[in-house]
């Protein structure tokens, strides 16, 4: 694994994020961003049930049968996926990666620290303020880095999964090369995507999805599953008012 190039409040920044780009980064805006990932991830009891349930339960049939995998996320937000998984398989050694030094910041606060997390979801109709906490989980590390500029050794990875992040990449092609480069013969790699770019220029490149299956076979990767239409609600406030996402959800194998 690569060292890092610095450490910030002792988490492991990979790519050198300079301050124009922390500003440009809208996953860095606490207020917005990290408050709303916060909510959807962290805090099931406003919902009465954790809303992204789906995307875990996707990927169940097809998780790592060893007792201690390497399994990395891409885009990990506040960590709830990997955090499942790392407590899932206490001899795994598990990565969390991010873009947003703020999300990294809350996730490994929740997640290895037992801080306790304070949750204003008044302004979303919530009469109070809520506390939230969670065991230490000691196999789970989180870090900042390019899903372009991932900093593990080829062939390194036992499973690799993102959600909700393909369509936010600047080159998804160039990403998903680089998860295939860390991925051990024969590892997964599950992720779920809405497909909701934000450019044109993605647009063509990669809509319709028969693109993307392309693009996977191009690099290497076997299709084990591929389902359109996954509906994933994401809720907004009090009301029941949600967004629905229209996702791909997909189990590639990176072929020997
Ligand atoms: C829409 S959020 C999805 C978060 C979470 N995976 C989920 O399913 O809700 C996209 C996440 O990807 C991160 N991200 C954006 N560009 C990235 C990149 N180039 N490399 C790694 N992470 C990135 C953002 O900081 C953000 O946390």
């Amino acid at each position: 694994m690569k060292s890092p190039i610095n450490f910030r409040k002792a988490i492991p920044l990979f790519h050198n994020k300079t301050e124009a780009q922390f500003k440009q980064d809208p996953y860095e805006r606490f207020d917005t961003m990290v408050m709303r990932q916060t909510a959807l991830h962290l805090a099931d009891e406003i919902w009465g049930h954790y809303p992204i349930q789906k995307v875990l339960d996707f990927a169940q049939a097809h998780l790592p049968t060893t007792a201690d995998p390497t399994i990395l996320e891409i885009g990990c937000s506040t960590g709830r996926w990997i955090a499942t998984l790392a407590k899932s398989y206490p001899k795994a050694t598990c990565w969390g990666l991010d873009y947003s030094y703020q999300m990294l910041k809350r996730a490994k606060e929740h997640w290895v620290l037992n801080h306790t997390t304070y949750l204003d979801f008044t302004p979303q109709g919530y009469p109070e303020i809520l506390e939230l906490s969670a065991p230490p989980i000691d196999n789970l590390q989180f870090g900042l880095a390019k899903a372009s500029e991932l900093p593990f050794a080829d062939h390194s990875q036992d499973l690799l999964i993102h959600s909700f992040l393909l369509d936010r990449l600047d080159d998804p092609k160039k990403a998903l090369q680089e998860m295939y480069r860390v991925l051990a013969p024969s590892a997964k790699m599950i992720f779920v995507t809405p497909l909701n770019f934000q450019k044109s220029k993605l647009w063509e490149l990669y809509h319709p999805p028969i693109k993307i299956h392309q693009v996977l076979l191009e690099l290497g990767f076997e299709i084990l599953e591929w389902t359109e239409g996954m509906e994933v609600r994401e809720p907004l406030d009090l009301r029941g008012n949600a967004v629905s996402w229209n996702c791909l959800a997909v189990v590639v194998r990176k072929k020997v």
